[in-house]
């Protein structure tokens, strides 16, 4: 009932490409790459439509959505108004990794934005994507195109494991480069609040607009008791089936550690998996051991991260542990990810 769309990002078949656009455009859910990670969208003025992307995902429906567009223009109709910092981010980080929070404006359905009155709104820097919003004539509302509470898919056979039978079309152009979601800033609070690291850093942020926020918990995935700001972030996340464990410290002790924990799950007879890195991955004698990327390039580690965890569990390892990596730059994303998906089952050496 679904069907599979393969497109070629450098050469993108736009006889198939306008078929996507008619589905979008006739209330049906479609899921596409982005730069971060997989979609699922559906017109985002349509109620209905997106009632059938929570259906798809079993989301809870008090989650709201990103909508995505394809050019600034496509804002002002979305929102009651653009603050200045918000403009200068659309200018200088768009079509990028950064979704952007304000007042929302009468058109967007309460589906979309949960009630709330804010949205937040996204251009991707996807050729696909773009093409696909640009031929819709609409903006697209899409939440990452997972199961609700499953790791992100970062390649259309991802989002097939997920969601065959559940929508109409998954669109394949390969992998998402980023890997992790989008940033998430709220530009209705003074200063602007990082409700979600992710592949804007606070750093590329702050050079634009001056100091941000970002409550210590949102940075690094711990929990606490205060209702969080992003309604999705309160949310077991991107959690494989296995059991994961997370080991932080000076990078010898952890891999110290993590051998000894490792050598102890298989005295006891349990299948255990092994993430590490380029430095680290010689140092385990164990079968189940998989590099995330090279710690001196956090951004492979990024791109690779959900996938390893999607790879671990068709491994059919019980328990994965993994080593931290430093949370500068887009390290902050990659840990935030990585304690949310452990359940913050963080070991410190
Ligand atoms: O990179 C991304 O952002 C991907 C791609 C597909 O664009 N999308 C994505 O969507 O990650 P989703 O639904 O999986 O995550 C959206 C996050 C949730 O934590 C949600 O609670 C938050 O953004 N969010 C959306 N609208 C919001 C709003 N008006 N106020 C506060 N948080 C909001
Ligand atoms: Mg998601």
């Amino acid at each position: 009932k679904t069907e599979i769309i393969a497109l070629d990002v450098n050469s993108i078949d736009m006889g198939k490409l306008g078929y996507c656009a008619e589905v979008i455009k006739s209330g049906g859910l479609v899921a596409f790459p982005t730069e971060t990670v997989y979609g699922l969208g559906a017109n985002a003025l349509d109620g209905n439509a997106v009632s059938g992307i929570f259906e798809a995902k079993g989301r809870p429906g008090d989650n709201p959505l990103i909508v995505h567009v394809a050019c600034k223009d496509s804002v002002n109709s979305l929102v009651a108004g653009i603050p200045y910092k918000a403009s200068l981010m659309m200018d200088k980080l768009w079509p990028g990794p950064l979704t952007i929070i304000m007042e929302k404006s009468g058109i967007v359905p309460d589906a979309v934005t949960a009630g709330l009155n804010t949205v937040g709104v996204r251009m991707p820097a996807h050729p696909v994507a773009l093409a696909l919003i640009r031929e819709a004539g609409v903006p697209v509302a899409a939440p990452s195109a997972n199961t609700s509470g499953l790791p992100s898919p970062t390649i259309a056979r991802h989002v097939i494991e997920d969601l065959q039978g559940k929508v109409h079309v998954i669109i394949d152009a390969g992998s998402a480069q980023v890997g992790l979601e989008s940033t998430v800033v709220d530009m209705t609070s003074v200063p602007p609040a990082v409700l979600r690291p992710g592949g804007i850093t606070l750093l590329q942020l702050e050079g634009l607009v001056g100091p941000v926020s970002i409550e210590p918990s949102d940075a690094d995935g711990a929990k606490k008791d205060s209702v969080p700001k992003a309604p999705g972030m309160k949310y077991t996340h991107y959690s494989p089936r296995a059991k994961v464990i997370v080991v932080e410290g000076e990078v010898k002790h952890v891999a110290f550690k993590i051998k000894e924990l490792a050598g102890e799950y298989k005295g006891r007879g349990i299948k255990a998996g092994i993430l590490a890195t380029r430095q680290t991955i010689d140092m385990y004698p164990f079968e189940n051991v998989i590099s995330m990327g090279d710690r001196d390039n956090p951004e492979t580690i990024a791109a690779r991260l959900f996938k390893v965890l999607r790879e671990m569990d068709s491994m059919g390892v019980q328990v994965i542990i993994s080593e931290a990596i430093d949370s500068a730059g887009i390290g902050l994303a990659v840990m935030n990810r990585m304690n949310k998906a452990a359940g913050y089952n963080i070991i410190r050496v």
